[in-house]
């Protein structure tokens, strides 16, 4: 039987993850200053999300999920965000349009500072130091001194964290994410690749036909749903004294949400059912995330969806897959039809980010081709048993990196150490985004197409 939930159960349960730090007398003090600092988000936000993914959950739309690996303290300018921003509402026009469907934005953003690690040392030489855990936790740079959990970066983190989501809601509701605006939005380094000329052709129709709607008197100024758009937030949930601090009752429901962001995910490490994170999660009510990689069993995914989502509450849960181009399709089908002969409602999303990283030239890289290879994958498997493929989960810039090989500009081993900055791991650039935009409108048109045929038939 479930125990009472608190916003501090989950510390009486055994965890993954955690920082080792040195003082908790100031860890404590951080975690009362930042329970009486403003929530992020707004509980009233959270609930649009849920009801915009119950939609995805029931086969009608598509959930677009990206942003940074990990956000960093030193790029934290204008620049980067609009320019993420700018690449992010390209590719959401580009399903929008392409497949006729609505498109839930959801970026990686404004929260997402903490990074689970594979080994909580890391060695250079003859020194061995913690591993870095995230600009929320302790810092990048290989000293003894940087790498110490220093409680002070989470009132760092709320603050960035605070001020990104302030000019994004600018951004969305400010006219910046117009339709009139669609040419606008090509960054300049993406103006002469090849999949510019194919943007430009799709923003021109867009145009023609908002010239037309004008005519008839619909416009931007008459018509909001052409001038704004919804963007919401989200991150993963792993430092869970943060966390905490942000856990607030909704005073219109009285109800718990986290306030750190509208969705939050668990990481494939820290799934375990009767641990921490997953603890904590099953209390609040936004929408989870919960990452599913190979590792996973069908059984152990319904126990999951029974403590996370016990109502079968459509949008509550993402089931955002991990599994690499070539074990997706070894693990997929039976997830999918564990889910589906229960009747469990779910959000199928696909990350084919995080099973396809490789390393060349000492660089951590993602070969493009397997990125496509896994989503081709994901719909093709969806597809096959009748099940939606609803969303995409990718590490993304609006920066000109050269962190993720291949792409139409066909980045090769060597041109990785040119522009690459990733404090994690590696993030498809602007121009590969838009490919990656372009091959997934394709996917979801023809699913639709099909249907449709059957319909007729
Ligand atoms: N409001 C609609 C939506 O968010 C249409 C829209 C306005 C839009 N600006 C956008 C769509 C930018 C994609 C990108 O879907
Ligand atoms: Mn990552």
């Amino acid at each position: 039987m479930a125990q009472t939930w608190t916003p501090n159960s989950w510390r009486q349960k055994p965890i993954q993850q955690v920082p080792d730090y040195p003082d908790h007398t100031a860890l404590e003090a951080v975690e009362g200053r930042l329970a009486k600092f403003p929530p992020l988000v707004f509980a009233g936000e959270a609930r649009r999300l849920k009801s915009a993914l119950a939609n995805v959950a029931e086969g009608r739309g598509f959930l677009l999920q990206g942003g940074d690996c990990a956000e960093s303290f030193a790029e934290h300018g204008a620049d980067t965000i609009r320019d993420f921003f700018r690449a992010f509402l390209q590719m959401a026009v580009v399903l929008t349009f392409g497949a006729q469907q609505p498109v839930v934005k959801v970026g990686r953003i404004a929260g997402q500072f903490a990074k689970p690690r594979s080994s909580g040392i890391e060695k250079q030489g003859d020194v061995t130091l913690p591993s870095y855990r995230g600009d929320i936790i302790n810092g990048i740079e290989f000293t003894e001194q940087a790498r110490v959990p220093n409680p002070e970066r989470q009132i760092m983190a709320y603050r960035q964290s605070a001020a990104t989501l302030n000019l994004l809601r600018a951004f969305a509701m400010g006219g910046y994410a117009n339709l009139e605006n669609v040419h606008q939005w090509m960054l300049g380094f993406v103006k002469d690749s090849p999949q510019a000329e194919r943007y430009r052709k799709l923003a021109d129709r867009i145009s023609e036909t908002m010239d037309f709607m004008k005519a008839i008197g619909i416009t931007s100024e008459n018509h909001p749903s052409l001038r704004e758009t919804d963007f919401f937030t989200s991150h993963e949930a792993l430092l869970l004294g943060f966390e905490q601090a942000l856990t607030r009752v909704d005073s219109t429901s009285g109800d718990w949400y986290a306030t750190s962001g509208h969705m939050i995910w668990i990481g494939d490490r820290t799934r375990q059912p009767d641990h921490a994170h997953v603890e904590y999660c099953r209390g609040i009510k936004n929408p989870l995330g919960l990452k599913c990689g190979p590792s996973l069993t069908a059984d152990g995914l319904l126990e999951l969806i029974d403590l996370l989502n016990p109502a079968n509450e459509a949008g509550r849960l993402t089931l955002i897959c991990r599994f690499g181009h070539d074990k997706v399709a070894e693990h997929l089908p039976r997830l999918i039809r564990a889910v589906e002969r229960e009747g469990k409602k779910v959000v199928w999303s696909c990350d084919p980010m995080h099973g396809n990283t490789i390393t060349l030239n000492n660089y951590k890289t993602r070969p493009f081709e397997r990125i496509l290879s896994e989503v081709e994958s994901f719909f093709q498997i969806h597809r096959a048993e009748g099940s939606h493929p609803g969303g995409i989960h990718i590490e993304m810039t609006g920066n000109d990196v050269t962190e993720c090989t291949g792409g139409a500009r066909a980045l090769s081993g060597d041109d990785l150490a040119d522009r690459y900055h990733t404090h994690c791991d590696p993030r498809l650039n602007a121009d590969q985004a838009l490919e990656l935009a372009f091959l997934l409108a394709e996917r979801m048109k023809g699913g639709r197409d099909e249907k449709k045929m059957a319909v007729n038939a």
